[in-house]
């Protein structure tokens, strides 16, 4: 058992596919796994194990924003072993490059968290996906049509203090918003794992449009979908 995850030595699979929500880990286990087992229930942040087409699969909440994934994230790398971890999330669009449903495999990942610049004594460190998951999931994508792969935006606020500063991200090439990733591709960097996070566009800031709750299951199951033919391809 770690702090926060109730699980024991072998009950995690190596192969992660990381939430915000935990009611979304639950949907994940039971929609596209098979023998899925519940290992954790610690603060209701759920996970479980299964498999897909024969692969060991697990499923794990991470809470909203950098420090809470930040816990998750550690203790799946330090006291389980876990080799990949793909962020299957929603992100709000920046850039008029992307559309409400459209799906954004983050290349890499801006940020406005202090976490990095404590760790890295004022140096800004660049937090970027593994290749080898980010090939996979752009082939896994193929064929479907809205997929960006791009630059996200990892703010500690969803109720950004200074919202002006988001032209700014997105004349530097920024494509979306979320709260996870920049946190998710430095910790695998420093453990030597591999990240990458892939999120649907659940909402446009510039256009104020918004998925609605039927659009944001069915997209977030094409993209949970690409997470798992990534994740196993390069098992
Ligand atoms: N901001 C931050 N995270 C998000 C958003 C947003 O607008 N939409 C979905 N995740």
């Amino acid at each position: 058992m770690s702090t926060h995850i109730g699980a024991r030595a072998g009950d995690i699979a190596p192969l992660v596919l990381m939430p915000g929500d935990p009611l979304r880990a639950k949907w994940i286990a039971e929609t596209f796994l098979e023998d899925a087992r519940l290992y954790t229930e610690v603060r209701g942040m759920y996970g479980f194990t299964g498999t897909w087409q024969g692969h060991p699969v697990s499923v794990q909440g991470s809470g909203m924003g950098q420090p809470s994934l930040a816990i998750y994230v550690n203790e799946l790398f330090r006291e389980y072993d876990v080799q990949s971890i793909i962020r299957v999330g929603t992100c709000g669009g920046m850039s008029p490059k992307v559309a409400i449903r459209d799906v954004v495999i983050a290349s890499g990942a801006c940020t406005d968290s202090s976490m990095n610049r404590i760790a890295f004594e004022g140096l800004d460190y660049a937090p970027v996906a593994d290749f080898s998951l980010l090939q996979a999931a752009y082939s896994a994508a193929a064929g479907r049509s809205g997929v960006h792969v791009g630059l996200i935006y990892s703010s500690d606020s969803f109720y950004p203090a200074r919202p002006e500063l988001s032209a700014r991200m997105v004349q530097y090439g920024v494509l979306a918003v979320e709260m996870e990733a920049s946190a998710l591709y430095t910790l695998a960097a420093k453990h030597a794992r591999r990240a990458l996070a892939i999120c649907t566009v659940s909402d446009h800031l510039d256009t104020g449009e918004e998925t609605t709750s039927h659009e944001r299951e069915q997209t977030f199951g094409d993209m949970v979908e690409i997470a798992l033919a990534a994740g196993t391809a390069t098992a």
